[in-house]
């Protein structure tokens, strides 16, 4: 069975004050209304993860970096190492985000990398797919995401596979205001799990968390995470703002199963 996760990743947003607010919102959120189903991740930016980490006191409550190196240690200025992240205290990292894929170039072979430098030191991933516009409306989406899953798992094993969160993220629909219809979503969502079965094993493909992201907001959740194969949402915007933050946590504890 996957766990059901409500996942903010923050992106280049909220300095060390507006963090820790947020941080604080959640945790007294989460004391008044503790919640059974789900588990909620904040994604910082990195100069954040120490004190992230530190205000995260709720045991449901998990922080994970946006990002960090392939290797091990060195002269990589700008980066962050795997080590580095848990010694910040963060549990998981969000690995292939779009964002990190387009803007800085980041292929499928540094993912795979990545991937496993993150096992390697008990980081859990969450590892990122999702396809273009163009990809889509030229009908190449479901080819694409299995090439993106291919290229990061295929020297897993069936043991370490479910380690791994699988996060679909329809480029299209980030930051744009535009999601995908649940309909859609599901559609992509049941296409992984298909291929992690076939791929690994039926245990594999239940046990992985598959989270939704795209403009997720609390007036879309529900529909969203009402769908039998998404275990929960990886959200951007509306993630920065307490409110919908603790919102979509209480949606998820609802109607997540
Ligand atoms: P969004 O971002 O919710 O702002 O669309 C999601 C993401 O990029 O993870």
């Amino acid at each position: 069975m996957s766990r059901k996760i409500i996942a903010g990743n923050w992106k280049m947003n909220l300095n060390l004050k507006e963090g820790a607010e947020l941080i604080n919102a959640a945790e007294k959120y989460l004391a008044a209304k503790p919640v059974h189903h789900i588990d909620v991740i904040v994604a910082p930016p990195a100069y954040q993860l120490v004190q992230s980490s530190q205000l995260s006191k709720n045991e449901r409550l998990s922080v994970a970096a946006q990002n960090m190196a392939a290797e091990e240690k060195g002269a990589f200025t700008g980066e962050i190492s795997a080590s580095m992240v848990k010694d910040a205290g963060a549990e998981l990292v969000i690995i292939g985000h779009s964002e990190r894929r387009e803007i800085f170039g980041e292929s499928d072979e540094l993912l795979e990398r990545k991937l496993k430098k993150a096992l390697e030191h008990g980081l859990y991933p969450i590892f990122c797919v999702g396809e273009s516009l163009s990809q889509r409306k030229n009908n190449e989406h479901f080819q694409h995401i299995e090439n993106q899953l291919k290229a990061g798992l295929q020297s897993f094993s069936a043991e370490e596979v479910p380690q791994i969160i699988i996060a679909y993220e329809p480029i299209w629909a980030i930051g744009t205001g535009e999601t995908a219809s649940q309909e859609q979503a599901q559609e992509m969502h049941s296409f992984i799990r298909k291929y992690l079965g076939q791929q690994f094993s039926a245990a594999v493909a239940d046990e992985v968390s598959i989270l939704y992201g795209g403009s997720v907001k609390p007036d879309n959740a529900r529909g969203l995470f009402g769908q039998p194969d998404i275990d929960g949402g990886l959200i951007g915007g509306a993630s920065l703002d307490a409110e919908s933050f603790t919102s979509l946590i209480q949606i998820g504890e609802e109607i997540l199963r």
